[in-house]
């Protein structure tokens, strides 16, 4: 009988707080023994050769299959969501069980388990979107659901059949505090994207390049500040989600500065596309629709003031947004035509498959963060945020054998990244061309290998649910419980 299942040999292990060289033993998908050489027998070995190692991404914000109310379709299923995010080195998925509006969470979350049972090939958990928080949504779903393991809540400020007012924002976070969830904040201002979007197209400005100018960066300021001070009235953490420039920043080291638990997150976009992305001139009219997200890419000064912001330790964590719509076809970019106005294109990057490659190149081996700041925020920081932590996120004795042993290119001898190399059914990467200095060689999923040097190995059904830790505790001991009704 076998010590173990696998053992990785000679691994250049790195976590948040350690990088050192050992050999990993794994049985029943779980890293059972760590040391410089481990003695026993194994089914299976990997010899790593000293290749750099790294816990299995945890990705905190994707779109997979999420239903939609413009007729339009995200590309990707469970399927093809997670088999591209296994090839990309990421373990863990986090998408969104959303409520619409009228309807009841819980049928948002059977309906979306439904479609991911039988076709994740790895783990994930989901967020819900609460659109309509009625009192029976935060007082009897809400808790129960995060009792069971659904312990955050992604609510929107824009977006008409998702948008919140602050009455009801205060709703939600009146229960998250409670119940000891955690809320995620588009913040955007509604009405300003309205107004603006308004006259611009009714000035004939409705190319895709129109789409920055409808979002400008003082929607997004304005709108982070009030999620703040709403944060604040009700005493409980929130996390801004795709936060895009300086001016967002500053609000967030502003907060943080005053003692406030606020969280940020960023995403690739921010880092690697620029408003100069959605106005590329080309036959297609549409053609810079490929980078039409919400918020838009910002210019270049504010790039490089996200990467700052991500060195100095300003962010969280950092995840794809992966919300993946064709560039061909009648339901991804073009659901209102060839020509559809700005306003009218989904709104939506691919990226779960290239966030931790674009990161360890740009990033670690581009010398503008380290190894562990890495780690940290692309896997420890999104399982210890979402009550995944220590299962997830890192590489510890008892936490799961989710893995990636990276190839590392020398300087000229990088990968140029091409839309045919990638395992998602989106039809373009908005990353093409780029040179990338790392690429996962082999990517392990609670100890079976998901992918290796080019093959994809999974199944459809391997990715179990998993149900979340609440990621707080619940607060009812602060001034504000003197008067606060349950
Ligand atoms: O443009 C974006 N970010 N689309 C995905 C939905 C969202 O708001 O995160
Ligand atoms: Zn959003
Ligand atoms: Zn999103």
């Amino acid at each position: 009988m076998n010590d173990f299942d696998l053992i990785v040999r000679d691994a250049d292990i790195a976590t948040v707080g350690d990088r050192y060289r050992a050999d990993i033993g794994i049985r029943g998908g779980r890293i059972v023994a760590i040391a410089q050489s481990l003695p026993g027998a194994a089914a299976e070995v990997i010899d790593a050769r000293g290749r750099l190692v790294t816990p299995g991404g945890v990705d905190g914000h994707c779109h997979f299959d999420q239903p939609t109310s413009d007729g339009s379709k995200f590309a990707d299923d469970f399927f093809t969501g997670t088999r591209s995010a296994a090839c990309g080195g990421t373990t863990t998925v986090i998408p969104f069980a959303c409520q619409q509006k009228g309807h009841s969470l819980q049928e948002a979350v059977d309906d979306y388990h439904r479609r991911a049972q039988g076709k994740a090939v790895i783990d994930y958990a989901f967020h819900l979107i609460v659109s309509d928080p009625t009192p029976h949504v935060t007082q009897q779903e809400l808790p129960r659901l995060v009792e069971q393991g659904y312990t955050s809540i992604k609510i929107y400020m824009t977006y008409d059949d998702l948008k919140l007012d602050d009455r009801q924002i205060i709703e939600v976070l009146a229960a998250a505090r409670r119940h000891g969830a955690m809320t995620m904040v588009h913040a955007e201002n509604s009405d300003c994207i309205a107004w603006l979007t308004e006259h611009l197209l009714a000035a004939g400005f409705t190319a895709p390049k129109y789409h920055a100018s409808s979002r400008p960066m003082a929607v997004e300021r304005e709108a982070t500040h009030r999620a703040i001070a709403l944060s604040e009235l009700l005493d409980t953490p929130i996390l801004l989600v795709h936060v895009s420039g300086r001016e967002a920043v500053e609000q967030i080291h502003w907060a943080r500065g005053r003692g406030l638990p606020i969280h940020a997150e960023t995403c690739p976009q921010y880092l690697f596309l620029s408003a100069e992305d959605l106005g590329i001139a080309a036959d297609d009219p549409l053609h810079g629709a490929r980078c039409i997200c919400s918020p838009p890419p910002r210019d270049k000064a504010n790039q490089k003031f996200i990467w700052n912001a991500l060195a100095s330790g300003l962010f969280t964590i950092f995840s794809s947004d992966h919300a993946p719509f064709n560039m061909a076809g009648p339901t991804g970019k073009r659901v209102a035509g060839d020509d559809a106005p700005f306003s009218r294109v989904p709104n939506g990057v691919p990226g779960v498959e290239t966030r931790l490659p674009l990161l360890l190149s740009e990033g670690v081996l581009g010398g503008r963060i380290d190894i562990h700041r890495f780690v940290e925020l692309t896997a420890t920081n999104p399982a210890r945020l979402y009550g995944l932590y220590p299962r997830k996120g890192t590489i510890a004795v008892g936490s799961d054998a989710d893995l990636v042993l990276w190839s590392v290119f020398e300087k000229g001898q990088e990968l140029r990244l091409a839309h045919d190399m990638l395992h998602s059914a989106a039809d373009y990467t908005p990353y093409e061309g780029r040179s990338l200095r790392a690429w996962p060689a082999l990517t392990l999923s609670r100890g079976r290998t998901v992918w290796r040097e080019g093959r994809f190995l999974a199944q459809p059904g391997d990715g179990a649910f998993l149900p979340c830790q609440r990621p707080h505790a619940p607060r009812t001991s602060s001034p504000l419980d003197q008067w606060l009704a349950p």
